[in-house]
């Protein structure tokens, strides 16, 4: 199939190298022209394991191309993605402009085709949009376009970090249809792919996504406040999860990690875009409204935590291990990282980071912030370390050379990545989210 796919970020990128893989010819799109220049050379502008062999490969076997005007093969291609981003605007509410304009413009390639040439499109949004996005999108093309089509929605469920493997093997994939003639296309595209596949209209579609994303976001919150009760009680956080999880009804991969919140560049713009919609259609959502409170808690919990263990940080050494939102990625958007540093450079403590992959994106926003090149040289001479991001390596660190190598050997432990009587045994000062033994 010819595809195009409008957007290349997290989404956009991952799903044009997949159906390239898959044996499709994809042109991908993007406005961002530095994004195409590097793409073209092979290089991928995001960290995501095995990305970077897929693209070369696809690059290489010509599957695979950038463009920054797609005009000509959106023309040629049978089903066109959109997968750009849809943030909060500052009322909360979901900011649509780019999936607008990237409507528009596929709607002015279209419309720059002679009518003798003009065959059937799917337009496939992949992007998260509020409930009812479909119709704008057709609108829009409708303006401009007078031939076949059909918009159809296809929410995209990958995880970053994940997401080269979410998207060659997916729990289930959704489809909300306009015509039967959509969905034959949607039903081909999809061919190589062994899972679940739900067919609905294209509304139930939209509402799936920003479902499972809250309910997800809610699980977080459910045991984040337990957590906090496990430490007032003296029970352990995880524990309890692992109890909870071998209940069917809950499930094994339940989303119950204690932590320092949820963070990233889909659940808080999810859960706010939800209250937001409810609110707009008259529907008080209040439990997720409890799940975003108690979320801007949970970060809060980590500064105290630190200003317990630490007082004052002025003018003391804090090391971060781990700067992403979540292990396996580069991406920092949301992070609750974020509200951390802002507290410590505002208290006047000296930051020193270790990420394996996110501290260009962070040296960006926080240029004073020193960088290492590995864990330990984060913490030679530092008054606390503070866990933020549970990335593997952290796991089977030396800690007796890390408690040698410290001024003092304190630990918050926002990830659960050890646990309170070991860390005791070893002599540190340390405290983790949930009292986890
Ligand atoms: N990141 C995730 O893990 C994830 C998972 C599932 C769904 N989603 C959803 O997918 C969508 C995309 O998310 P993302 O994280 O990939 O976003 P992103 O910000 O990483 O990438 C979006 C890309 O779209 C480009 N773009 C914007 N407007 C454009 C236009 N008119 N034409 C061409 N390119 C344009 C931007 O330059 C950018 O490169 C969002 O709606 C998001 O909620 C994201």
């Amino acid at each position: 199939m010819n595809i195009v796919v409008i957007g290349t970020g997290y989404v956009g990128l991952v799903t044009g190298v997949i159906f390239a893989e898959c044996g499709n010819c994809v042109t991908c799109v993007d406005i961002d022209a530095d994004k195409i220049a590097l793409l073209k050379k092979g290089k991928s502008p995001i960290y995501e394991p095995g990305l970077r062999e897929m693209l070369t490969r696809n690059i290489k076997e010509k599957r695979i191309s950038f463009l920054v005007d797609a005009s000509d093969a959106i023309a040629d291609a049978q089903v066109i993605i959109i997968g750009v981003g849809t943030p909060s605007n500052a009322d909360g509410s979901v900011n649509l402009s780019y999936v607008h304009a990237a409507a528009e413009s596929i709607a002015k390639a279209l419309g720059e085709v002679p009518k003798k040439d003009q065959s059937y499109k799917v337009i496939v949004n992949k992007s998260t949009v509020p409930i009812g996005t479909g119709n704008e999108v057709t609108t829009i093309i409708k303006k401009n376009y007078m031939g076949p089509f059909d918009v159809v929605s296809n929410p995209e469920f990958l995880r970053e970090g994940q997401a080269i493997a979410d998207c060659m093997n997916p729990d289930r994939i959704v489809v909300g249809n306009a015509s039967i003639q959509a969905q034959k296309v949607m039903e081909q595209l999809y061919a190589p792919y062994d899972c679940p596949k739900l067919f609905t209209d294209i509304k139930t579609a939209e509402m799936i996504k920003y479902a499972s994303n809250s309910f997800l976001a809610t699980s977080i919150s459910f045991i984040n406040s337990l957590a906090e009760l496990c430490e007032a009680v003296g029970a352990d956080v995880k524990e309890v999860a692992r109890g909870m999880r071998l209940d069917k009804r809950i499930g094994a991969h339940a989303f119950l990690d204690a932590g320092p919140g949820y963070g990233g560049s889909c659940f808080p713009k999810d859960v706010k875009g939800l209250i937001d919609i409810g609110y707009q259609y008259g529907v008080s959502l209040s439990v997720l409204e409890a799940t975003e409170d108690v979320n801007t808690h949970a970060k809060l919990r980590v500064i105290e935590k630190i200003a317990a263990l630490v007082g004052s940080p002025e003018g003391k050494k804090i090391a971060i291990w781990g700067l992403a939102f979540k292990a396996q990625t580069d991406d920092v958007r949301d992070a609750p990282v974020l509200p951390v540093l802002d507290w410590l450079i505002q208290e006047k403590a000296k930051v020193v980071a270790f990420d394996p992959v996110a501290q260009e994106n962070i040296a960006t926003l926080y240029p004073s912030i020193q960088f290492t090149n590995d864990c330990y040289d984060a913490v030679v001479g530092a008054d606390c370390v503070i866990i933020m991001t549970e990335w593997n390596e952290f796991k089977s660190i030396d800690l007796n050379k890390v408690k040698k190598l410290m001024n003092k050997p304190v630990m918050v432990d926002a990830r659960n990545i050890f646990g309170t009587q070991t860390m005791k045994k070893l002599g540190f000062i340390y405290t983790n989210i949930g009292n986890v033994q």
